[in-house]
């Protein structure tokens, strides 16, 4: 069977396709024929070597979903032909984050997605929505539920809140979705009018050019006739000052990203006379993402998928990521 893998060195261009024996479930395991991957900023970081992950080479990627090929002895929570995603946490079924929840990592600590057949725990799927294609499914375990645990699992987002969403990538878009059907109002930043337009299109009720806008908090919190309740920070150096600045009194600010960069001076005032919630939270566990997966079905939600590529096609779809030219998610079909 093929598989990508990062090879040679840390790069888009040190990838290559390869050929390597189909892997056979043991007792309490499940083989899954992937049939989409989806790709997330991280992936990107991970190929770049700026993931913390090492150790050449690495089939990369989190998130896909496929059918069930293969049952191993003893496993009864899914069967063959069942249509299921590898969960981004090997190791995190339910309960709190800990270290040994999120110890196993697919496309880290783990071999990626990036494989026609994978072995995984049969603890390690779940089900997906009947609902979803393949490649509307593979865009889940990652960015959906990183989203979905930061708006429902963290803060409490209730109908007449305020979330911010910023720029529109894959978790930004699944937020700004998962918000408006929880009832919020949703600010949505970008770099792109015509992004924008897409993203009013999807609900948003207010949106800012962060490029034109550059005192887009003070923008937000004007907007929101006081501050935001909920602030999806996915941006990291140029975006966490002002998302202190768009938070209300009282409000959270859910820190997920690092898309301009990994550090930012912290104005230590604003975080104790607002007295804000600052949540530094990485995808979820099981348990959420069956939650999320029961939204997603009860409300026939449909994850927004900007451009499908082909499997030979990877370091194409990694270089649009990179110049961030798409709206939601990026996918890969496999053969
Ligand atoms: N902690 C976690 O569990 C977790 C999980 C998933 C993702 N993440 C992180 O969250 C971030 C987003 O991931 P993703 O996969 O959604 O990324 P993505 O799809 O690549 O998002 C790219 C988009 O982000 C926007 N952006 C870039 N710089 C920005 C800035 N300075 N201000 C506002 N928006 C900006 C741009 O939107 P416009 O083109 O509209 O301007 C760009 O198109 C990444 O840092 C990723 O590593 C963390």
């Amino acid at each position: 069977m093929k598989a990508w893998q990062v090879a040679r060195d840390w790069s888009i261009e040190g990838m290559e396709q390869v050929d390597v024996p189909e892997p056979v479930p043991g007792p309490g395991q499940v083989a899954v024929r992937i049939k989409a991957a989806s790709l997330n900023y991280r992936d990107l970081l991970t190929i770049q070597g700026k993931g913390g992950v090492t150790g050449l080479p690495l089939i990369p990627f989190s998130d896909g979903a496929g059918e069930v090929v293969g049952v191993g002895e003893g496993v009864t929570r899914v069967a063959l032909g069942d249509r299921v995603c590898p969960m981004f946490f090997q190791s995190w079924i339910d309960g709190k984050v800990s270290a040994a929840a999120r110890r196993y990592a697919l496309g880290g600590t783990r071999p990626g997605v990036l494989q026609e057949v994978m072995v995984l725990d049969a603890e390690g799927v779940s089900r997906i929505p009947s609902q979803l294609s393949f490649p509307e499914a593979a865009t889940l375990p990652c960015a959906g539920l990183t989203a979905w645990r930061a708006l429902f699992e963290e803060a409490n987002v209730q109908p007449g809140d305020t979330v911010l969403v910023q720029g529109t990538g894959g978790v930004s878009i699944f937020a700004l979705q998962f918000a408006k059907l929880a009832g919020a109002s949703v600010i949505v930043t970008s770099s792109s009018d015509e992004k924008l337009e897409r993203a009013r299109a999807l609900g948003a009720d207010h949106t800012i050019n962060y490029r034109s806008v550059q005192e887009w908090g003070k923008a937000a919190a004007e907007w929101s006739g006081g501050g935001v309740d909920h602030i999806v920070e996915v941006g990291g150096k140029d975006t966490f000052s002002q998302s202190l600045e768009a938070a209300r009194v009282g409000g959270t600010i859910l820190v997920i990203g690092v898309l301009s960069g990994f550090s930012q001076q912290i104005a230590m005032p604003t975080l104790f006379s607002k007295n804000l919630h600052v949540i530094g939270l990485s995808v979820g566990s099981r348990r959420m993402f069956e939650s999320m997966t029961a939204a997603i079905g009860r409300n026939a939600m449909k994850p927004v998928i900007d451009r499908v590529f082909g499997f030979d096609a990877v370091p194409d779809a990694l270089r649009l990521m990179q110049r961030g030219g798409h709206f939601g998610k990026i996918v890969v079909e496999f053969p």
